[in-house]
């Protein structure tokens, strides 16, 4: 499939192929930079980053300069109408109309996609609230490609906010679609969403193990029991059994330890309490002198706080500052495919790390919203147009996925469109955990965050509930 017209706002945008023909463009651009100028001549790239950055707006603004083409851009969202309520869907469809390609960096998790909905051209997620930070990823993979010529078969740690770090995101699922295996270790409450992990084994093939499974191999303090680790799950695996494995995969070293700094400015008031208790994985001389780190890349997207000290910057190990040089020119080789000034081409194949699942659309509009604040779904200026949308990764318990932020929602009652058989005595609404879950035809579902909005749309208290009503009452009347 060619990359031109298209955006990226999720890595699941690109397969590995492309990932690949687009690692080839950058290292031929890098060998001939001077050359490079020229190749986007009369584009312009909005450039609209409404979050704090210096990298990546840096990299990519500098990146369309070098291909000759321009680049408009806004670094305040107090400066543009967004303060004056406007919504991110009407910006983007004047954004788009001025510009050939818009890279957006977003607080709000999903805000990437609506833009790309309505931009009507090329848009590329620079970052969207905790969400996802695919170009991060391109430079992460590109780094490790450099200096281990695959991804595929690597240990790779991720180390840090594994709940609020997009690159982790991002970084994870591409790990996991090129075969590399995942140990996780987070920092206090901040393990990866339920979203990540159940993506991972799911639509990834990775099987999960966690390190309390494995006793006795002293190695708590690397990877604390509670840590957990994702190997791809192949026929050919080593081992099978997860303490054999996880010993073999300790003894053998880890390739790459990424370490990424605490988000504080996503951090809810419940984080911020867990905060204080427990400490924070830090890398230092003294931890890079274990022998499972003795030939590991020490990777960091920047910017650093407390997590990765500054002696370690002259250890040859170090490849947090070189990530960086990297984002340029692959960010050319991005900018120039999505706009179709350099063509990037290759054939659609089979991923043997990635399982194809159909999940069931649910999009009502009405009944359930989702639950995260941080969502483009929820927020004031955007509720008036984006029609929730969600997937329905799980029955038991029912659990939904939001399109735009993927965080899961767990509503906890149901109905059916077809009010069973059609009689209106039969407009009932049922425990989401109930039997009616399955009974009732994916097509004919309605699913109701709340009782209110199920008695808001004319439908009754099924049997159980109303008994469960009852039995509160009686409670209730117990304790006067
Ligand atoms: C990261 C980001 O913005 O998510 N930085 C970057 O783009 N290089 C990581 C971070 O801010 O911690």
């Amino acid at each position: 499939m060619t990359l031109t017209k298209r955006s990226l706002v999720t890595i699941d945008d690109l397969s590995n192929g492309e990932i690949e023909a687009l690692f080839a463009l950058a290292d031929e651009m890098s060998d001939s930079m001077d050359a490079q100028f020229g190749v986007c001549r009369g584009k312009v790239m909005a450039s609209l980053f409404l979050e704090p950055s210096t990298r990546t707006r840096l990299s990519f603004e500098t990146a369309m300069h070098r291909l000759g083409g321009s680049v408009i851009s806004v670094a305040d969202a107090r400066a543009t109408s967004l303060a004056k309520g406007e919504s991110i869907a009407d910006m983007a469809r004047v954004v788009g109309s001025y510009a050939d390609i818009i890279v957006i960096r977003h607080p709000w998790e999903g805000a990437a996609r609506v833009v790309a909905d309505y931009a009507g051209i090329p848009v590329i997620n620079a970052g969207d609230g905790g969400h996802e930070h695919p170009t991060q990823t391109l430079c992460d993979l590109y780094t490790i490609k450099k200096e281990r010529q695959t991804i595929k078969g690597l240990r790779i740690a991720l180390w840090g906010d594994l709940k609020h770090g997009r690159t982790i995101h991002s970084l994870a699922y591409a790990l996991a679609k090129f075969g590399a295996t995942i140990h996780f270790r987070s920092g206090p409450g901040l393990e990866l969403p339920d979203y990540v992990e159940r993506k991972l084994t799911t639509e990834y093939t990775g099987r999960l193990e966690r390190y309390d499974d494995v006793t006795g191999t002293g190695k708590e303090r690397l990877f604390p029991l509670d840590a957990i680790y994702i190997t791809p799950n192949e026929p050919h695996q080593l081992a099978n059994i997860p303490a054999v494995s996880m010993q073999i995969e300790l003894k053998t070293g880890i390739d790459a330890l990424y370490v990424t700094r605490l988000q504080r400015e996503r951090l809810s008031p419940a984080d911020k309490e867990q905060e204080l208790k427990e400490e924070y994985p830090v890398v230092d001389k003294k931890l890079l002198k274990e022998k499972e780190f003795e030939r590991t890349l020490v990777m960091h997207p920047l910017p650093r706080v407390d997590e990765l000290a500054y002696e370690v910057d002259a250890d040859p190990r170090s490849m947090y500052f070189k990530q960086a040089v990297r984002g340029v020119p692959i960010r050319m080789a991005l900018i120039a495919s999505l706009l179709g000034t350099r063509e990037v081409s290759v054939p659609e194949e089979d991923n043997p790390f990635i399982r194809k699942v159909d999940y069931p659309v649910y999009r009502r509009g009405f009944g359930v919203r989702c639950t995260n604040p941080g969502c483009v779904s929820t927020q004031e200026s955007e509720a008036r147009y984006i029609r929730p949308e969600f997937r329905i990764v799980d029955y038991r318990p029912l659990t939904l996925r939001c399109a735009y932020c993927e965080h899961e929602v767990h509503p906890p009652y149901i109905a059916s469109s077809d009010w069973h058989e059609g009689k209106l005595e039969t407009k009932k609404y049922h425990g989401a955990g109930s039997q009616w879950a399955r009974r009732i035809k994916a097509e004919n579902l309605i699913i109701f965050d709340s009782e209110a909005k199920a008695e808001a749309h004319g439908f009754k208290p099924g049997h159980y509930i109303k008994q469960r009503h009852q039995d509160n009452g009686k409670k209730a009347g117990q304790g006067e």
